[in-house]
């Protein structure tokens, strides 16, 4: 059973206090058979408006207003009394006592980021009680597929104080069949396009997911940069290296005007640069058609289903349509999605939906539907690899955590060698997409 819960607050990769959380389980005297298990919860800043609500305290003068006390102490007192005693074994219990003693559709009252902390730490917990790890304790002894990474090296939009519209710009390692390469050969490319930045005096500094930051004309010469990159690495653009793209278009979106607004473009071209959501589409089609993009991540707002199934007639038979505000890991709005045939992805991110357990549920509603997920961290992350084992436990093929850079990321990164080499010869790693 649950014999200790105790939660505090620490700061995350951008210095923003997050809720890391301790439980204890095991019979007997606590020290003796007890196993404590410790996680971390993760933060966005281009958060969806559906999303679980991340509990801040609101108090001007102490951390601009960004503390978590309030959703700590709802950790230590009210949590603590619902799940002390409890059997940590059985998960979705424990997950389904936190959704009850919240109360709310969207973990309003207690925080999901209460909640998501104990939910990950009694998962662990219990893990090392079983003696097995992670991965397998929540993906059964036939979890044994590595990800995909998806790895974010040009960032933009919130992410980045630069020119670059578009919030993400990732290479997705294909050409292997084995994680170690897929990671080598990302890392290699990164480096290249380090260089190459640095030959044409652009800014080398990294944005939060530890992508380079500079400033660019628009997503075409991001994308041709990328390409240069791939080719000066000695890979083949397409065959070995895919490219996604995470536009994060509800940040994009003037509600107002009912067009989608280009800050940085308008700035480097002189002139307001404005796309409808029929011109997203076809802005999305030219740039398919010219490189090698294989997903497209929230490439219209929130709210625009229509939008949405039009962009999966138009592209969905050829790229990867990976819903994040769309879809905030809530098997309600996927299960719209589904209905609508509005994409054909799901992005995971536990802290979306607050609990383990619901994350898990939408990875499976994605996956009977014949949707693929990928998993996914925050641009506010930890130095928590969870969501590594989490990739392996759901099998879900594909994993974003951002750059090679910056330890919060790769945390993610070197926890996944760690598995492949648990796996040995059992290891799987495979293109998603063949
Ligand atoms: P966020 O960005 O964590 O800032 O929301 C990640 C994403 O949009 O995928
Ligand atoms: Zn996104």
């Amino acid at each position: 059973p649950i014999r200790k819960i105790h939660a505090r607050q620490v700061l995350d990769s951008r210095g923003n206090p997050t809720v890391e959380v301790e439980v204890t389980v095991g019979e007997g005297v606590i020290g003796i058979n007890g196993y404590t298990a410790r996680a971390m919860v993760p933060s966005g800043a281009s958060t969806g408006k559906f999303e679980a609500v991340e509990l801040r305290d609101q108090e001007k003068d102490k951390y601009l207003g960004l503390g978590v006390e309030k959703a700590v102490q709802n950790v230590n007192t009210k949590i603590a009394e619902a799940v002390l005693g409890e059997n940590a074994l059985n998960q979705m219990y424990i997950d389904q006592i936190l959704q009850y003693t919240d109360g709310t559709d969207n973990k309003g009252n207690l925080g999901a980021n209460a909640t998501l902390g104990v939910s990950m730490a009694v998962a662990r917990a219990s893990a090392m009680a079983m003696r097995i790890p992670l991965y397998q304790y929540l993906g059964g002894c036939h979890a044994s597929r590595l990800p995909v990474p998806m790895m974010n090296i040009l960032n933009g939009g919130c992410h980045a104080d630069n020119t670059v519209d578009l919030q993400e710009f990732m290479i997705m390692p294909l050409g292997t069949d084995c994680f170690p390469e897929a990671l080598r050969m990302s890392a290699e490319i990164y480096q290249h396009l380090k260089c190459i930045l640095r030959q044409r005096n652009m800014n080398t500094g990294v944005g939060d997911e530890g992508g380079f930051a500079p400033d660019v004309k628009d997503s075409r010469q991001v994308l041709e940069l990328i390409m240069e990159a791939i080719e000066k690495s000695g890979y083949q653009p397409g065959k070995e290296i895919g490219i996604a793209i995470d536009a994060a278009a509800s940040e994009l979106y003037d509600e107002e005007r009912g067009v989608y607004v280009f800050p940085g473009e308008s700035q480097m071209t002189g002139e307001e640069v404005l796309r409808d959501s029929g011109e997203m589409i076809h802005y999305y089609q030219t740039l398919a058609q010219d490189f090698p993009v294989v997903s497209l991540e929230d490439g219209l707002h929130e709210d625009d289903w229509e939008g949405w199934k039009n962009l999966t007639k138009a592209l969905g038979s050829h790229l990867q349509l990976v819903g994040d505000d769309l879809f905030v890991t809530n098997i309600k709005r996927l299960g719209c999605g589904i209905r609508l045939d509005a994409a054909n992805a799901i992005l995971i991110k536990v802290n979306q939906i607050g609990t383990v357990t619901e994350a898990l549920d939408a990875v499976e509603m994605a996956h009977r539907a014949g949707y693929r997920s990928v998993i996914s961290h925050r641009s506010g992350e930890t130095e928590d690899p969870f969501i590594a084992d989490l990739a392996v436990a759901t099998g879900a093929g594909q994993i974003k955590t951002g750059a090679p850079c910056r330890s919060e990321r790769n945390a993610k990164y070197n926890q996944l060698l760690r598995i492949h080499e648990h796996l040995g010869g059992l290891a799987i790693y495979q293109n998603p997409f063949s």
